[in-house]
């Protein structure tokens, strides 16, 4: 079922993040319109990139969407170009049971000129009361340092596998997938992977919509991309010739010219046999040594389906990081398995999301939230960012009180931490 997302546009910039940075002479706006192309290089600035052509610019600009751009400016700055970026989205995030609205957030970046002032912390502080103000009950992002999150209350919930497979040793087994598979160019690639994520996202805990222009990117049909002619694309279809699987590839030259490494830029299945054949034509693929594979889920079940697993290896890592901002709702919006009952005390720095209730679920009206009298006594303590790796059911409870994360009642946490287990290992397929 569609979730009714509210458009982040129409939230206004944090008042104390505007006000704490204009102490410091920086402008912190949400900008729209022509700003927005330097935003976009600022942007490509902060992750390192070369200077984007205008060419580059105008795709992407073309491409926001219905993104809210969050620019920082110095008075005093030389350039036209903002000393901060961050962008926000409002999206679908599939969890147990259904979807729900859910605050993304990327493109955070801080000017080397400007770093370790305290803008980031501005920024997302304020993103996460925006947030909180306009009623999302969870925010979320994918990190590229894992360090930088967890002051924020965001933490790991989906995990991903990077699968490296040695194609002669671990060999193609016995089981033969019906689905064919037919090479497809770089538009129509873009086009299956597009189609493809939309109709199966829900079946994924954890995944979110995704967005024309990702799939672009990954088929490399955008301005600017890097070797685009590299990328090769194949679709798998069933015995009635549907779409059902897409493959994004390239071939990376190995030592020889019969040791290449196919590289699995996107894979993606309605179905497990179109799983199954995209992965037998990459690792049958010939002159192809190494299949190396990211963001795959970490319950893929391609070591039962070779000849010998210990050629398949699986590097687990964290992915998909949330941030629960409402207790009650961020509960209700999920199913839980079994009868339970606790009283719960959850800590939040940042104050947005602490409080202390009792969650139960007795029969088949599905789970209740209903705050705690004060001084009631409570089963279970833990900080919003432990409930926020917990939420989808890929963390155990159980591994967070072992950290010391989650304090309270052993059989209780065992309890909630049944409720809240997912069905199959979440996993979001994308980066954001
Ligand atoms: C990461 C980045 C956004 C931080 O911006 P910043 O304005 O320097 O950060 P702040 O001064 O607000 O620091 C916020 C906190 O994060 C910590 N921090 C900042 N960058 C960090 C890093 N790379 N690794 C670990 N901790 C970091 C700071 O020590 C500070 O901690 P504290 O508030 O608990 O003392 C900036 O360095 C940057 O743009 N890096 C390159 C792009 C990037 O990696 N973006 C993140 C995308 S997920």
């Amino acid at each position: 079922m569609p979730v009714d997302i509210a458009d982040a546009r129409t939230v206004p910039a944090d008042p104390l993040s505007t006000e704490r940075l204009a102490h410091r002479g920086l402008d912190y706006r949400v900008i729209s319109g022509d700003d927005v192309a330097d935003f976009l290089r600022a942007e490509h600035r902060g992750f390192i990139d070369a200077e984007p052509t205008d060419e580059v610019v105008a795709d992407e600009l073309a491409a926001q969407g219905e993104r809210r751009i969050i620019a920082v400016y110095d008075r005093e700055a030389v350039q036209p170009l903002p000393v901060a970026t961050e962008c926000s989205w409002g999206t679908s995030l599939t969890v147990p049971g259904g979807e729900m609205p859910m605050w993304a957030i990327s493109g955070v970046t801080v000017a080397a000129t400007h770093r370790r002032r305290g803008i980031a912390r501005n920024m997302l502080e304020g993103e996460l009361r925006a947030a909180a103000g306009a009623g999302f009950a969870i925010a979320g992002l994918t990190v590229t340092e894992a360090t930088i999150y967890g002051r924020y209350g965001f933490a790991p919930a989906t995990a991903v596998a990077r699968v490296t497979i040695d194609t002669a040793r671990a060999g193609w087994g016995p089981h033969e997938p019906s689905a064919r598979v037919l090479f497809v160019d770089r538009d129509q690639l873009a086009d299956d992977l597009d189609a493809l994520h939309e109709r199966t996202r829900g079946d994924r805990i954890g995944d979110i919509a995704g967005w024309p222009r990702r799939w672009r990117e990954i088929a490399r049909v955008v301005p600017g991309a890097t070797e685009p002619r590299r990328i090769r694309g194949v679709r798998a279809v069933d015995s009635a010739g549907e779409l059902v699987g897409s493959l994004a590839f390239e071939i990376v030259d190995g030592p020889s010219r019969d040791r290449h490494t196919f590289r699995v830029n996107h894979l993606i299945a309605a179905t497990p046999d179109a799983r199954a054949a995209l992965w037998r034509f990459a690792i049958s693929y010939d002159l192809i040594d190494t299949v190396e594979a990211s963001l795959q889920p970490v319950d893929d079940p391609i070591g039962w389906q070779v000849h010998d697993r210990r050629g398949v290896e699986q590097r687990v890592r964290d992915h998909g990081w949330l941030r629960i901002l409402d207790v009650p709702a961020a509960l209700a919006a999920r199913s839980m398995s079994g009868a339970f009952g606790v009283r719960l005390a959850v800590t939040d720095p940042l104050g947005l999301a602490d409080g202390a209730w009792t969650v139960a679920q007795l029969g088949a009206d599905g789970v209740r939230v209903e705050p705690l009298d004060e001084g009631e006594r409570t089963d279970i303590t833990l900080d919003v960012g432990a409930l926020s790796a917990a939420y989808l059911g890929g963390v155990p409870l159980e591994a967070l009180q072992a950290a010391g994360r989650v304090t309270g009642d052993g059989a209780k946490i065992r309890a909630l931490s049944d409720a809240l287990r997912a069905p199959t290992a979440p996993h979001l397929s994308i980066v954001y």
